[in-house]
């Protein structure tokens, strides 16, 4: 048992390799015919992202973001979709080094363990940019850039909606993010924060739905079975996608969400707009993934040896039911 989990382990990480030597995609990068369209006479940059995966709306706007800005400015990217799996993200990574890339940028699934993949990109001098999610590190040399979002502000947002709309009264389930996550750990810490001012506030039941519809739907159903599930009042979920399969189990156990259920969540995806729209979601903090056009800018200050912040925020807004029609035809994810 424990042989075949290695030989499947090494396999899954030689295909990888395989796929990052091989450049098995950079369409994002591409003209039409094939040809990257580089800006005459610039010196052409080879950009590696390894990607977390495609578990929401969220990172699929996230990756289209990255892939149009580079094709835009005719940058080079080889991209590699991780899968939900930080061994493949690490894989990933190490071909980027041996391709010798001019910039990895690397959304990292967890927080912990890149470690020392980082130090083997700063022993290649390739310069990392940290995209939308941080790690956790003392050593703030092994990469150049962070750019996301604030996730403890936007989970202390999430949670003063909630105080407002139950007027500080409310038994509440969680749906976390995926384990070990930047943004299910500070999401969680945000949160928390805001709602121990309120003693009449109190998270029942918290589980993690990893960032996925299905996993927020199930886990939901699990909630609503148990023996607190007749009790909650109000849900906290860390992602607009777990919050829509929430929705549906709700509706399942024949009651209402957004009424029955207040329910708060985050990123702003077009499909949180039409359930706040349908008056089954009551609130969604935006999280905006459309940071291609920064990073690639700290793409391009990095290749010309310019200076760059070691943080780069991303700015957001909180959405509430009254505002989403109104909101939704501007949605661009
Ligand atoms: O890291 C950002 C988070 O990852 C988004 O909120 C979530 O939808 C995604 O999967």
């Amino acid at each position: 048992m424990i042989v075949s989990k290695t030989v499947r382990a090494a396999s899954v990480a030689l295909t990888l390799l395989a796929m990052v030597l091989g450049g098995c995609d950079n369409s994002g990068s591409t003209a039409g015919d094939g040809a990257t369209t580089r800006p005459a006479g610039g010196k052409q940059i080879t950009v590696g992202f390894a990607q977390v995966g495609a578990e929401s709306a969220w990172r699929t706007a996230n990756t289209d973001s990255v892939k149009s800005e580079a094709q835009k400015r005719g940058i080079e990217l080889k991209f590699v979709d991780a899968q939900g799996k930080q061994d493949a993200q690490i894989a990933a990574v190490r071909g980027f080094i041996a391709q010798r890339v001019d910039v990895i940028l690397l959304a990292p699934i967890v927080e912990t363990g890149f470690e020392p993949v980082l130090k083997e990109a700063k022993a290649a001098k390739i310069p990392v940019i940290l995209s939308d999610r941080r790690v956790a590190t003392s050593d703030d040399s092994l990469y150049v850039t962070f750019i996301g979002s604030d996730f403890i502000e936007e989970g202390r947002r999430a949670a003063e909606f909630l105080v407002k709309k139950t007027g500080g009264n409310a038994v509440i389930a969680e749906l976390q993010g995926t384990t070990g996550s930047a943004p299910a750990n500070d999401r969680k810490k945000g949160f928390e924060e805001v709602i121990s001012k309120h003693p009449d506030m109190k998270i029942v039941l918290s589980q993690t739905g990893d960032f996925r519809r299905d996993g927020g739907k199930k886990v939901m159903e699990a909630f609503l079975k148990s023996a607190q599930g007749a009790q909650i009042n109000a849900l906290y979920a860390h992602n607009d996608d777990m919050a829509i399969g929430a929705i549906q189990a709700i509706e399942e156990a024949g009651r209402k969400p957004g009424s029955d259920i207040v329910i708060v969540s985050i990123d702003g995806v077009r499909g949180a707009f039409e359930a706040m729209a349908a008056g089954k979601l009551n609130c969604t903090v935006e999280c905006n993934p459309l940071i291609g056009p920064q990073l690639f800018d700290a793409v391009e200050k990095v290749v010309a040896g310019e200076e760059v912040p070691k943080r780069i925020q991303v700015e957001e807004g909180v959405f509430t039911q009254e505002q989403a029609a109104a909101e939704l035809p501007n949605r661009k994810y």
